[in-house]
């Protein structure tokens, strides 16, 4: 079966529009990916994730902080709602993005819940690397990869470490490094330094353009899905910043509340 997300018809797409003005495109058209509603499907990295992600805050208390200051179970605390999550990534937008760069090797520098890594292996790439600085999950990423693996060609390498700190040399280089980068500091994930939205900037973000850069193949794609974000930043300042990378655009998934932005690079020269 197909789980990957499908994009809105010419109709649905000019009415989403109406509704977003501000929408940019991706290559001179706008593309918006419809809102999944498999949640079976989509929930099921956290058979493996759930007791990780509730420790990762967006609120003064994570979940897991929450239910033990006031002694409730984690079910009931999401019940009532009196806590921010950190959310999964929609593991149908993974597979819709691999389709549509026609993906083979692709590097994910902050590998996050391990959602994208069970893309690559549903999706039966040649290779992933994942790289993720929160230590806790490196369990998480080894149960995904003995879940799924089993029935997949992919090759999948999991680093724990900071993706500016990570040696992959042996990896060579990709057809698509694509991620979902923390959103400065609106969540915090364990083992993450907190610092300022220009820092982020500065020492994440542009060492993130760096490592797309060296580890892109010419033609290669860089995908970012990033919200709370200079948009200036990211469309003019990493044009002159960053010469050897193209800004094409972007497209976006059907958010529950507003679109997804996911912001498309390509790499035009050595
Ligand atoms: C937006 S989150 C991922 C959650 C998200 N919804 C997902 O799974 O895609 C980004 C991830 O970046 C990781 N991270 C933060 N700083 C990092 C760094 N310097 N290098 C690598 N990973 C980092 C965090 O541990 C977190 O797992």
């Amino acid at each position: 079966m197909d789980h990957s997300s499908k994009l809105m018809d010419e109709k649905e797409t000019i009415d989403y529009v109406k509704r977003f003005p501000s929408l940019l495109k991706y290559k001179k058209k706008y593309m918006i990916f419809k809102r999944e509603k498999d949640y079976k499907f989509m929930d099921e990295t956290d058979k493996f994730a759930f007791y990780e992600r509730m420790k990762c805050k967006r609120d003064k208390l994570s979940p897991m902080e929450y239910a033990r200051k006031y002694k409730m179970t984690l079910k009931n605390v999401r019940k009532s709602r009196k806590v921010a999550e950190c959310s999964l990534f929609p593991t149908p937008m993974a597979l819709a993005v691999l389709q549509m760069f026609k993906a083979k090797k692709w590097l994910d520098p902050t590998a996050g819940w391990g959602d994208r890594l069970r893309a690559s292996l549903l999706a039966n790439i040649d290779t992933y690397v994942g790289i993720d600085s929160n230590k806790s999950l490196e369990k998480v990423y080894k149960q995904i990869q003995d879940y799924y693996g089993k029935d997949s060609k992919t090759d999948s390498y999991i680093y724990i470490s900071k993706f500016q700190d990570a040696n992959i040399d042996k990896h060579g280089k990709f057809d698509l490094v694509f991620t979902s980068p923390p959103f400065s500091m609106l969540e915090i994930y364990e083992h993450m330094n907190v610092v300022s939205d220009k820092e982020f900037q500065t020492n994440f973000m542009n060492k993130l353009f760096e490592l797309s850069i060296n580890k892109l193949k010419i033609n290669g794609h860089l995908v970012l899905y990033i919200e709370n974000i200079d948009i200036d930043y990211l469309t003019i300042e990493t044009a002159s910043l960053f010469p050897k990378l193209k800004f094409e655009g972007a497209f976006y998934y059907e958010g529950l509340t507003k679109p997804r932005p996911y912001y498309v690079w390509k790499k035009i020269s050595t």
